[in-house]
């Protein structure tokens, strides 16, 4: 078997682990026991390029146990648990492709060794695979029934490639599900990012002043995470109306320019490009915090804060220190990387649980049917949707009422008034 990874020494470890999410992955473990006995996926080769945690272990078991051939590689240089990826070569004999804090040169070596299996279905977190295959691979596109994709920022690069005609085969947006979005981007990456946060600097929330760029699905989970540890949250926009909720929800809001004279902590998650320029570093109070959350590190305009720099150094691992030539001192986390998986685990597993069990009911949705989809950007299928929501309820032991038949002839109805 082929694969690249840190150290097979630490499979033990990264075992643990995924049986540990595992734990609160009861949906996925559901679908798990059903592709054990059905095996749908036989006959499936497939690629994924996911941030290599102990969630997606446990997605990659339940791929395997439904009949896929695997191959699995990051979706990101730093995000990869180097004890997972080793338990899932040595104790699941899934051949993984990542190794944490590797250069863009093996990120891409990886990205390639990933696909020669020659998929038959892809699962991005970010395009990189879809981007990959139409640029350097197409030879492969035509065995491929169609790919999946996690985060929002993939999603946005697909719709673009759709919209100009280059998007050769069809895509599930498993981000735009509602069983994902609601809660992973919102209650994930809130809790997450201000766990990474915590975890690369030890720092007190309570009091800061702590700005938020992005009040999108992201933003709105990390703005209310960090009000519910103290802080004062001020929030920065482009969209009118997403500031104004975030006004009707209680925050400051203010511009990115206003803001930077105050705030003790950034953090950036809104899938743009420089949003924090060099305008608001000049800006910036002495010992400020900077950090992202958004998918790519091109939020924070690095090169920026290099050329206004005299010198930098790491302080402690996910900090660095930059001295800036006005004599001030600005720390950037995580060298601009989503913060949640560079300095902390990425999102909880129970909330991974919805979003990878839409990835492997999209995966076996797009096996059967993807040959008959056009090359466009879909939904995840309601059904699917629904049937994680009631699976995800049940689980949690959470019972809910059902329309009556008076109730539901009721709503259907225009001619009752009062
Ligand atoms: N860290 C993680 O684990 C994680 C998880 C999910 C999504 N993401 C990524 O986070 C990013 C945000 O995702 P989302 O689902 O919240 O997207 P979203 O589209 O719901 O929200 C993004 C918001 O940012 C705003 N915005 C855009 N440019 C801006 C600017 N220059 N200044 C201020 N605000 C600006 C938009 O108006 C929008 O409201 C994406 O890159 C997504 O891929 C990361």
């Amino acid at each position: 078997m082929n694969y690249d990874v840190k150290d097979l020494g630490l499979a033990d470890k990264g075992k643990l682990r995924i049986e540990w999410a595992s734990r609160f992955m009861p949906v996925l473990k559901h679908i798990e026991a059903k592709f054990q006995k059905e095996k749908p996926l036989k006959g499936a080769r497939l690629s994924a390029c996911l941030h290599v945690t102990s969630e997606t272990g446990n997605l990659m078991k339940v791929l395997k146990a439904g009949g896929a051939e695997l191959a699995l590689t990051a979706s990101n240089p730093l995000s990869t648990q180097d004890d997972v990826s080793a338990a899932l070569v040595k104790h699941y004999e899934i051949p993984v492709f990542a190794i944490k804090g590797e250069d863009n040169e093996t990120y891409y070596k990886h990205v390639h060794q990933a696909l020669d299996i020659k998929p038959n279905i892809t699962m991005d977190d970010g395009a990189d695979l879809v981007s990959t295959i139409h640029s350097k691979r197409t030879e492969l596109i035509k065995e491929i029934h169609g790919g999946t994709e996690e985060t929002t920022t993939g999603v946005i690069r697909l719709k673009s490639m759709a919209n100009e005609s280059v998007l050769n085969y069809p895509i599930i947006a498993v981000n735009d599900a509602k069983t994902k979005h609601l809660f992973d981007n919102r209650y994930g990456t809130g809790q997450s990012t201000i766990d990474g946060i915590l975890r690369a600097t030890n720092i007190l929330l309570a009091g800061t002043n702590f700005v938020v760029a992005g009040y999108g699905w992201c933003g709105r989970g990390v703005a209310l995470r960090a009000r519910g540890a103290g802080a004062h949250v001020i929030v920065c926009e482009v969209e009118p109306l997403k500031a104004l909720e975030a006004v009707m929800d209680g925050f400051q809001v203010m511009s990115l320019k206003q803001a930077a004279k105050i705030g003790d902590v950034f953090v950036t998650v809104t899938g743009d490009k420089n949003v924090i320029r060099e305008d608001h570093f000049s800006l910036m109070k002495d010992g400020a915090i900077v950090a992202n959350s958004g998918h790519f590190n091109v939020e924070i305009d690095i090169h920026a804060l290099e050329e206004l720099s005299k010198e930098k150094r790491t302080i402690r691992e996910y900090v660095e220190e930059y001295s800036l030539k006005s004599g001030k001192k600005i720390f950037l986390l995580g060298e601009g990387r989503l913060i949640n998986l560079a300095a902390a685990e990425g999102h909880p597993a129970m909330v991974m649980d919805m979003s990878f069990a839409n990835q492997a009911m999209s995966a076996l949705y797009l096996y059967r049917n993807g040959n008959k989809l056009e090359n466009k950007v879909y939904a995840v299928p309601e059904d699917i949707d629904s049937e994680i929501a009631v699976m995800k309820l049940k689980t949690l032991g959470v019972k809910i009422d059902t329309l009556t038949l008076e109730q539901k002839k009721y709503l259907a109805d225009w001619k009752e008034g009062t």
